[in-house]
């Protein structure tokens, strides 16, 4: 055998099968048969075993089961993106013809994707309230299909009836889809509350350390072929890598989760007592409008809360404040182990509550919950030297 086929070969080095504590990692597009019989069977989708890298390779079938597991569902998939597996499943669910109810209070693409997406085939969106409730049987329709909740909405952290809804949904044959994200598994059983399908940006707390983008979708055992047959038509899949670096966050998700929910409620306690601040918008706080909501359906909080101030300023001044910052990052996203922060005005359709005024979210990471204080009581002593806008 010449060199340069030689090199072609994967050497064996004859030791006994290597098992590390964590799954071997597969990179691959092909995937190997061991006898033409196989490939045939492969060929005619009876083949038992993996058949391509976009058929989903170990390390993304272990993520999928290993969320699957902690969400009690019949079906999970992984996509290379929080709002990709938003938007997939939407393409699966919904066509021509049908109506969409979704809350005003959702991530911002999500709704700019059923609009300006999903409008050019004939859907049609409305939005609903954030908090909505049983209310929501007054925006149906007769063509109403799916119904898309997002319980606390990631930037004004209104909490919607989720159960009241979900009756309601299933009376009629209608879908609902939650975006799960900040109460993460852990927090909040979307499907003992009739939820049909569970989304996560898995970019966030599941993964946990901000260096992966990844989203899941779970559902039911009843819309699980739906979700599978779509799915396989787009041959969409998770990057191996981020699969791996994925099911390595998950194994911590337990006690991170523990961490971000008491620092921040630490932190938002401490900014509640704030001369300069107004509102906080953390669940757990009683005065937070739907505490009730949050003390009857989740078991906890993640790091993601909000505040307003007690007067608008102006952006120079703000960044006063956030620019002084040592221990915030500023940037977007959340759900990783560093505290972040950003401020700004969040679009709304409908008004609800602080419409058109500036909401300063915060991330509160496992850093110290003191160390935080520090460095928000100093900025804020800075923002306290600026003219407000008033
Ligand atoms: C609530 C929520 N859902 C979905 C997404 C989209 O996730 P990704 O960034 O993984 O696309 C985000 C992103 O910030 C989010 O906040």
């Amino acid at each position: 055998m010449k060199a340069r086929t030689r090199i072609m070969q994967t050497p064996d080095l004859g030791l006994p099968p290597t098992r590390t504590v964590n799954p071997e990692l597969h990179r691959g597009s092909t995937v190997y048969f061991d006898s033409y019989a196989d490939l045939r069977s492969a060929g005619l989708g009876e083949y038992g075993g993996v058949t391509y890298g976009t058929d989903r390779l170990p390390q993304q079938r272990i993520l999928e089961k290993a969320i699957g597991e902690l969400e009690g569902a019949a079906l999970t998939r992984v996509f290379p993106s929080g709002i990709s597996a938003i938007s997939e499943t939407l393409l699966a669910f919904v066509q021509g013809g049908d109506h969409l109810l979704v809350c005003d209070n959702v991530y911002g693409p999500t709704l700019r994707f059923c609009r300006e997406v999903l409008g050019k085939f004939g859907v049609q969106t409305d939005t609903v309230p954030g908090n909505a409730g049983a209310d929501i049987a007054g925006y149906l329709r007769p063509n109403t299909r799916l119904i898309f909740l997002e319980s606390p909405g990631s930037n004004t952290f209104e909490i919607q009836d989720i159960p009241a809804i979900t009756g309601i949904a299933r009376e009629r044959g209608i879908l609902t889809v939650l975006d799960n994200t900040w109460a993460t598994p852990l927090f909040l059983d979307p499907f003992a509350l009739g939820v049909d399908i569970s989304i996560h940006s898995v970019t966030k707390y599941l993964s946990g350390h901000s260096d992966v983008l990844m989203g899941s979708v779970s559902t039911t055992a009843e819309h699980a072929q739906t979700l599978d047959k779509a799915y396989a038509c787009r041959e969409i899949y998770g990057s191996p890598d981020d699969c791996m670096l994925t099911l390595r966050g998950l194994k911590t998700l337990h006690v991170r989760m523990r961490e971000h929910f008491a620092s921040a409620l630490k932190v938002a306690q401490c900014l509640q007592d704030h001369p300069l601040v107004g509102d906080v918008l953390y669940p757990p706080l009683p005065s937070h409008p739907e505490h009730h909501l949050w003390k009857r359906d989740f078991s906890g909080a993640s790091g993601l809360f909000g505040i307003t101030l007690r007067h608008e300023y102006a952006p120079e001044a703000l960044g006063a404040f956030l620019d002084s910052l040592g221990l915030f990052g500023m940037g977007f996203s959340w759900g990783g182990y560093k505290s972040l922060i950003t401020a700004g005005v969040p679009a709304r359709n409908l008004g609800g509550r602080h419409h058109g005024q500036t909401i300063i979210r915060l991330h509160i990471g496992l850093e110290d919950p003191e160390d935080l204080m520090v460095d928000l009581r100093h900025g804020l002593s800075l923002l306290e030297k600026q003219t407000p806008l008033e």
